[in-house]
């Protein structure tokens, strides 16, 4: 009889949350024997947690699946699994595009991956586990089916042990025109805040130094207790401020009109809370944001903006957009120009529009604006984002900013590993700084002087001082600034 082999491959696209979706399902495969290999040829369970926000996302899943179908007559023993966006919103396009699939797995049920691996193995029937549809029960009920998947941590899962996301909110109830998340994350829910200080105490005892409180509209986080309490996400800050070993405290993503004063005066106040505020505005014009059901304007978003920086001085603050959305016009689209040129976002995410079926956008309004028009618009966004991105980074040489230093940098994975190599590592206002140091400075907070400047990253010098016993800064000069764009 063949021996049992126990090998998992798992290949993540999306946000922050299928990056912590894959390390929970990765940790409780671990601890039922699998270990992870790099290759899905290698692994006798393949998984793909997936995106929907754009087609793009789902195509790329589609062709990796059909590279599979092959493998899978091979090896008709090895479980190919789909998990998260694309299972939960379309599990019969899956099992017809990709009929060599035996497992699919929507976002809300992901605590029973192990168990349905095995009945894959014992069966060989293809299982499926899936929360329900919006419109198929009462709210309570389809909001029941979605359930938080926070089973215990695994700092070896993480990419970096002293960095980790903590989910304190599911779903999303905000329904915007063009997004699939309401659907495919199920309605918005709140988790206890007793189980997330619990879950933070518990990655800080673990050398956890940084957390990042994720939600789709995390600043919309209320917990009510059923007695007349309610935590909100500044009360929850507070609480998990007082937690010994963690260092620095963010959230995203923030929606504009949930930015109440309670949390900026957080904020400010918390010395460990990171001053940096993702705030997607999608649009700068008005008629826009009305098809989008954004349920803002951009004045109101405008004052907003001033309200961060006037409360929290020195803040940085990030925003997305979408381009060539329905009916945008030039004239909408220069009004985007307009607002980036303007409001000084640290950076901008700049998405060109996707039409999700099943949407609002989808039913209602045309894709009219073509594809190259979307190109060029996002083109000319990220232009004149890079200009703003590279002033703000320029005007940061001469000072001396506090790195929590993450890493080698992109150049550094390919330098020795061990020695001085090119480090990597964020700001207090999140900007990326890099430098050359040591490897034992991987995962400490220190002082970088900032040399150079590219419209993504700051460049810089460890400041000198005894670390450890041992002098800082190596002597070589960092690579010169490269130019590269950011993520699209
Ligand atoms: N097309 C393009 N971009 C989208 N986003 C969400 N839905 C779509 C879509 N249908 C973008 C928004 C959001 C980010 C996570 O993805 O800008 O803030
Ligand atoms: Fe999607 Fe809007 Fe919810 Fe963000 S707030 S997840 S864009 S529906």
């Amino acid at each position: 009889m063949k021996a049992e082999t126990k090998t998992l491959y798992i290949d993540t696209v999306g946000c922050q949350m299928n990056v912590l979706d894959s390390e929970l399902v990765v940790g409780s495969l671990r601890r039922q024997g699998y270990t992870l290999v790099h290759e899905p040829t290698a692994a006798d369970v393949i998984l793909f947690n997936t995106c929907s926000v754009r087609a793009h996302a789902e195509e790329k899943i589609y062709s990796a699946l059909g590279r599979l179908a092959r493998h899978k007559r091979k090896h008709p023993d090895a479980v190919i699994g789909v998990l998260g966006c694309m299972a939960q919103k379309d599990q019969e396009e899956v099992r017809r595009r990709a009929p060599h699939v035996d497992l699919v797995v929507g976002t809300g049920q992901l605590a029973r991956v192990p168990e349905l691996v095995d009945a894959v193995k014992q069966t060989r029937q293809p299982q499926y586990a899936l929360s329900l549809g919006r419109a198929d029960a009462g709210k309570d009920t389809v909001t029941a089916s979605f359930e938080s998947f926070d089973p215990p941590r695994d700092a070896s899962m993480r990419p970096t042990p002293f960095q980790a996301y903590v989910r304190i909110q599911i779903g999303c109830d905000k329904f915007c025109t063009y997004c699939v998340v309401p659907t495919t994350r199920g309605p918005e829910q709140s988790r206890h805040p007793d189980h997330l200080v619990a879950e933070c105490r518990q990655l800080a005892a673990e050398g956890c130094k940084e957390v990042t409180l994720i939600g789709q509209t995390v600043n919309s986080y209320k917990f009510d207790h059923g007695d007349g309490r309610r935590t909100r996400l500044s009360d929850l800050i507070s609480r998990i401020h007082d937690i010994d070993g963690i260092e620095r405290i963010k959230f995203v993503t923030n929606f504009p009109k949930d930015m109440t004063d309670d949390l900026l005066d957080a904020v400010r106040e918390l010395p460990k809370a990171v001053k940096y505020l993702h705030v997607p505005v999608q649009s700068g014009c008005d008629e826009v944001l009305k098809r989008m059901k954004r349920l803002y304007t951009v004045g109101s978003y405008r004052e907003m903006l001033q309200r961060c920086r006037d409360k929290v001085p020195g803040v940085a603050i990030s925003s997305d957009f979408i381009v060539g959305f329905c009916g945008e016009t030039e004239g909408a689209f220069q009004k985007t120009m307009d607002l980036v040129r303007e409001a000084k976002f640290k950076n901008s995410f700049i998405f060109k529009y996707s039409p999700r079926p099943g949407t609002k956008a989808d039913d209602l309004f045309a894709d009219d604006v073509p594809e190259e028009v979307k190109k060029r618009r996002n083109n000319d966004l990220l232009a004149v984002q890079s200009v703003n991105s590279l002033d703000d980074h320029r005007s940061r040489i001469g000072q001396t900013v506090e790195v929590l230093v993450e890493g080698p940098s992109k150049l550094g994975e390919k330098q020795p590993a061990g020695g001085a190599r090119q480090l990597t590592g964020r700001t207090m206002a999140d900007h990326i700084v890099v430098f050359d140091g040591h490897d034992r400075l991987i995962g400490r907070t220190l002082p970088v002087h900032v040399r150079e400047a590219s419209p993504f990253t700051l460049y810089g010098d460890a400041e000198t001082g005894e670390v450890g016993g041992d002098e800082l800064t190596a002597r070589e000069p960092a690579a010169p600034p490269r130019l590269s764009l950011p993520l699209v």
